[in-house]
């Protein structure tokens, strides 16, 4: 049944800037239609939908109950209403419906003057449908302040959509710096958002063991505890040459999820289609489990966790029975609190320099007739996986796992490169490329001297963007393979959230598209204006995020009559305005034409600008 509405349907323009529209005497404002992922199938139609308090939203089963819900909470955070929830299907504006026929995780979504409907095989598919349905609204829907608006509207149009790839991760790094439970969750905020599925949870490393493990209660009674000997500032580059702990050091700087923690947040995690991998990183990586168990550690290992930087003598020790049964007591307890297929057990960076020193390690390699060490991080890898796969799980590991002999049923996560993840692939296991030039989100999105000092070298908005994640000599078999990509955040300069979402966004906009959208369907130049959209509504959320991507570069090069500057920026077709007095450019200041010279001693300060309005900051 049509609901008759005070509203004056003026042409949506597809691609028209901001257009108003009237209802109820009140300007609505309809964003243009920003998605991200870009969905499999757009078709704009004419006309909005419009909520205001008497709209109703049917659910027929819990899940749409409890999706219903999940929405409401958007308009109860920025006014004094929400549309209505109801279970009697004669009287609904938005509904739900079951289309077997669909895969899961994929759905349709038609919005009408009339209506909303949202098909899908079940739940997933419904929540994705609900997270484009909300990518439709307004900037100012997700203000943080309350704005009491009567009524919201979306443009009309029909979707049909489906991902490109099952796994489509985001790791964050808890041991390096800690993240509370309340931030895990709006983690699985972001990630739901962006349409991602696989929360990897890297657990554990030399500066932190994060969970609780009812067998061994050192390892968060000392392991979770590190000193911190300085306060961050991310204009100050410390985290590599952080000292060791010192004598009279108190160990204070720390956290750990306790079971009941996971729990919830387990549940917090299916509420929103996402699984969640949990890596407790071994052999290497390993100094906070050490500090805790020396006993299961290699010669000489320090009796406390890593402050900061590299640390070397950080595995555990493969030539040790004790080191097996430790293993198997703390992964039958992680696989009995996860409910998933896969445990991770990272696998990376162990150095092996102690294992040639120490007494236990040597006689393993000589009673299993080893050839070196490689093959003895083989073995290892190879009797953890025996433990897994006999808990009823599959075994992941960064490529590393690769040296010295694969497992027999692992699946690869490629990060030093794509080497990893072909061969991976090419010999049959599932492999998740994740190489850390286009996935790694601890490395700085511009030029040095234009970032804060987070991170590392560079990963630009455009480089990930651009990647393409089954390399191109792939058969299809070989291709079917690759299981799908994740973004990783290390957080070895991320102290806090603010800079956890500066070095998340964008490139996450970009990482989610290459996940779920077919490569054939992308386009960099068409991405910046939806991403344009996408960063209105983290401004109206305040959320911190980087504008590298459209800060102008400028580049110097001495001829004789003074310096020629070129003006660039990573995204396409924008306007660069500047000045060359000290003054900020704006729009009646220069505007940049092609490269021009200037006298030493001039001030340069150049600005972006798209449609007269500016992006970025300010260069010089
Ligand atoms: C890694 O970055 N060590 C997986």
């Amino acid at each position: 049944m049509s609901r008759f509405k005070l509203i004056l349907l003026g042409t949506l323009l597809s691609g028209a800037l901001w257009s108003c529209h009237q209802t109820h005497n009140i300007d609505l404002e309809v964003a243009p239609i920003s998605l991200i992922p870009q969905p499999l199938s757009l078709m704009v139609d004419s006309g909005l939908f419009v909520f205001d308090q008497e709209v109703r939203i049917l659910v027929q089963d819990s899940a749409q109950e409890q999706l219903a819900n999940n929405f409401l909470k958007y308009f109860a955070a920025i006014g004094s209403w929400t549309p209505q929830v109801v279970k009697d299907p004669q009287t609904a504006e938005l509904i739900f419906t079951t289309n077997s026929d669909l895969p899961n995780e994929a759905y349709a979504l038609d919005v009408t003057p009339d209506g909303i409907n949202i098909q899908a095989s079940g739940k997933a598919g419904w929540l994705y449908g609900i997270q484009t349905l909300l990518q439709l609204f307004p900037a100012d829907f997700f203000s943080k302040s309350v704005l009491n608006r009567p009524a919201w509207a979306v443009p009309a149009l029909h979707i049909e959509d489906a991902p490109a790839f099952p796994w489509r991760g985001f790791m964050l790094d808890v041991s390096r710096h800690w993240f509370n439970k309340e931030e895990v969750k709006a983690v699985l905020d972001i990630m739901a958002g962006l349409k991602l599925n696989r929360f990897h949870w890297h657990l554990t490393d030399d500066q932190g063991w994060r969970i609780e493990i009812e067998d061994y209660p050192k390892l968060t009674e000392i392991g979770a505890w590190r000193v911190d000997h300085i306060n961050y500032d991310e204009n100050i580059s410390n985290w590599w040459g952080r000292a060791v702990q010192q004598p009279g050091d108190v160990a204070d700087y720390g956290g750990f999820y306790t079971k009941k923690d996971i729990q919830e947040i387990i549940l917090y995690a299916k509420d929103r289609n996402i699984e969640i991998i949990p890596e407790i990183d071994m052999p290497g990586h390993a100094q906070a489990t050490i500090a805790a168990y020396p006993e299961i550690g290699c010669v000489n290992a320090a009796p406390y966790v890593a402050t900061g930087g590299v640390f070397k003598n950080n595995t555990y020790n493969p030539g040790k029975e004790l080191t097996f049964e430790f293993v198997k007591d703390v992964l039958e307890e992680v696989m009995a609190l996860f409910p998933y297929d896969y445990i991770h057990i990272g696998g990376d960076e162990c150095n092996k320099e102690q294992w040639k020193l120490d007494p236990h390690a040597q006689q393993r390699i000589r009673e299993e007739g080893l050839k070196d060490e490689q093959e003895l991080q083989s073995y290892f890898v190879k009797r953890v996986e025996e433990i897994i796969n006999a808990g009823g799980k599959k075994m992941i590991g960064w490529d590393e796992i690769l040296e010295g002999g694969l497992a027999p049923n692992a699946t690869v996560m490629s990060w030093r490169g794509e080497e990893g993840g072909i061969i991976a692939a090419e010999s049959g296991h599932d492999v998740i490329m994740t190489p850390a030039k286009y996935c790694y989100l601890d490395l700085k999105q511009g030029p040095d001297d234009q970032e804060p000092n987070l991170g590392y070298s560079r990963m630009l908005l455009s480089e990930a963007y651009n990647y393409q994640l089954i390399p191109e000599n792939f058969s299809s078999e070989q291709a079917a393979k690759v299981i799908g990509t994740q973004a990783n955040l290390w957080t070895e300069s991320i102290t806090d959230w603010g800079k956890l979402t500066y070095m998340t966004f964008p490139r996450l906009f970009a990482i989610a598209e290459n996940a779920w959208t077919p490569e054939e369907r992308q386009d960099w130049d068409e991405f910046f204006p939806r991403l344009q959209g996408q960063l209105k509504r983290l401004d109206a959320m305040e959320v911190r995020y980087a504008t590298s991507a459209f800060d102008v570069n400028i580049q110097h090069k001495g001829v004789p009559e003074g310096i020629e500057l070129t003006l660039t920026s990573e995204v396409n077709h924008l306007d660069y305005y500047y000045t060359l007095d000290g003054t900020d450019p704006d729009t009646t200041t220069f505007k940049y034409q092609s490269p021009f010279v200037v006298r030493e001693g001039m001030e340069i300060k150049a600005q972006a600008f798209k449609d007269k309005e500016s992006l970025g900051k300010i260069t010089h």
